[in-house]
This record gives structure tokens, sequence and C-alpha cells, in this order.
């Protein structure tokens, strides 16, 4: 079996993190055809966004590599601090991929290790992350980490409430509120 090890990416690894970066958008529009979908300007301008995370202070991308020196896994981290909220200061886990063939190896729970380091470093309090409802492959990975939900984001199209606004019309006027 081949290892892999996690160093910190750099700029010049860019274009396999679009890739990763992209992938990982294709597999949460599969798994929920709800979910905004990237648009062509968003994935054009995907490689843009991952290099402001290098100037960024509080924000760090590590990655897994293969011994033969693929990037076969990507973890972006956060940490974002606010007086208004208790806890001030949190780890926001923005991204995890691993490449299908390399899963299943320890890889994804590697990364995450190696980001509660670089979070740890930074006295944060608490760590949070993202994850679509349909990704049943995340759900089993956060929750055997010790991940537990606390914010449902529940969504409906526009065209579905104009149907509903004009089937309401018929029967009675809109309230004022
Ligand atoms: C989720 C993901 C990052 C896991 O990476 P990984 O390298 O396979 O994770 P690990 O090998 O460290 O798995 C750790 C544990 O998580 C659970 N797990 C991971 N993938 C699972 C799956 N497909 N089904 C069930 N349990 C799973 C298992 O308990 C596993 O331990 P085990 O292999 O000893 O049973 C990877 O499947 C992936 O990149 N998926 C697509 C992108 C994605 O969903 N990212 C997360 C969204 S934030």
């Amino acid at each position: 079996m081949s290892n892999w090890s996690i160093r910190e990416a750099n700029e010049a690894n860019i274009e396999r993190l679009i890739e990763l970066r992209l992938a990982l958008q294709d597999h949460m529009e599969r798994c929920n055809s709800r979910i905004w979908r990237l648009s062509a300007q968003g994935r054009e301008g995907a490689g843009e966004h991952l290099s402001q995370i290098f100037s960024d202070e509080n924000a760090v991308i590590f990655v897994a590599v293969s011994d033969d020196g693929e990037i076969v896994g990507m973890i972006i981290g956060r940490i974002e601090t606010s007086d208004k909220y208790v806890p001030s200061t949190a780890g926001t886990i923005r991204l995890l991929f691993v490449s299908e063939s390399w899963r299943r190896r320890g890889i994804g729970s590697g990364l995450v290790r190696r980001l509660y380091q670089f979070f740890a470093s930074r006295g944060i309090e608490a760590i949070s992350v993202r994850y679509v409802v349909g990704n049943d492959e995340a759900v089993q990975f956060w929750t055997k980490i010790g991940f537990k939900p606390i914010i449902i984001t529940a969504s409906k199209r526009f065209s579905d409430l104009e149907q509903i606004i004009a089937a309401e019309d018929k029967i009675k006027p809109l309230e004022k509120s």
C-alpha cells in the first residue's frame, strides 16, 4: 500500500488545489441538487480565491502527498474572531477533500488532526464545519470524530414561492405584517 504524508501547501501547488476544490464542488452538487451551484465565473475564480488564502495570516491549507509526490487530499481552515459571540475565537474548516482512490486510509482524519494543531496554536475555543445534506460520507466522517449538527440551512426556490403567493392571492389578499 502506498504511503502519504502531510505538509503545508504552497503557491506552486495551486493548479492541483483548484482541481481538488472543483472536484469537491462537483461532489456536493451530486449529493444535493438543491445546493447553490458554482457559476462558470465562480469556477474560473477558484484559483484567485485559493491564492488569497496564502496571504491570509488567519488561514492555512494543508495537503496530503503520496510517496510519488501527488497531492491526494487537502484541507483549508481559518480562524474567526468576534467579540459579539461566545466563543469569541473559533476555527472553521472551510474545505476537506481526499481523492477517491485514496479514501479510507486515514488521510481525511490525518488532515483534520494537522489542522487541529494549527488551531490549538492559535487558542481557538471551538471548531465548526459545514457539509451538504445528502453527503452521507461527510456525515459518517464528521460524526465519527465527534462533530454534532447545530444549524440547518433550509432553502426554497423563488419559483416555488411565486406559485404559493399566486395560490394564496386567489384565497385572500396578503395581510400586512
Ligand atoms: C469525507 C472524506 C474527506 C473522508 O476522507 P478519508 O480519507 O476517507 O477519511 P478517513 O480514512 O480518515 O476515515 C475516517 C473514518 O470516517 C468514517 N468514514 C469515512 N468515509 C466514510 C464512508 N464513505 N462511509 C462510512 N464511513 C466513512 C469511517 O468511520 C472512517 O474510519 P474507518 O475507515 O476506520 O472505518 C472523503 O470521503 C472525501 O473527500 N469525500 C468527498 C468530499 C467530502 O465529502 N468532503 C467533506 C465535506 S466538508
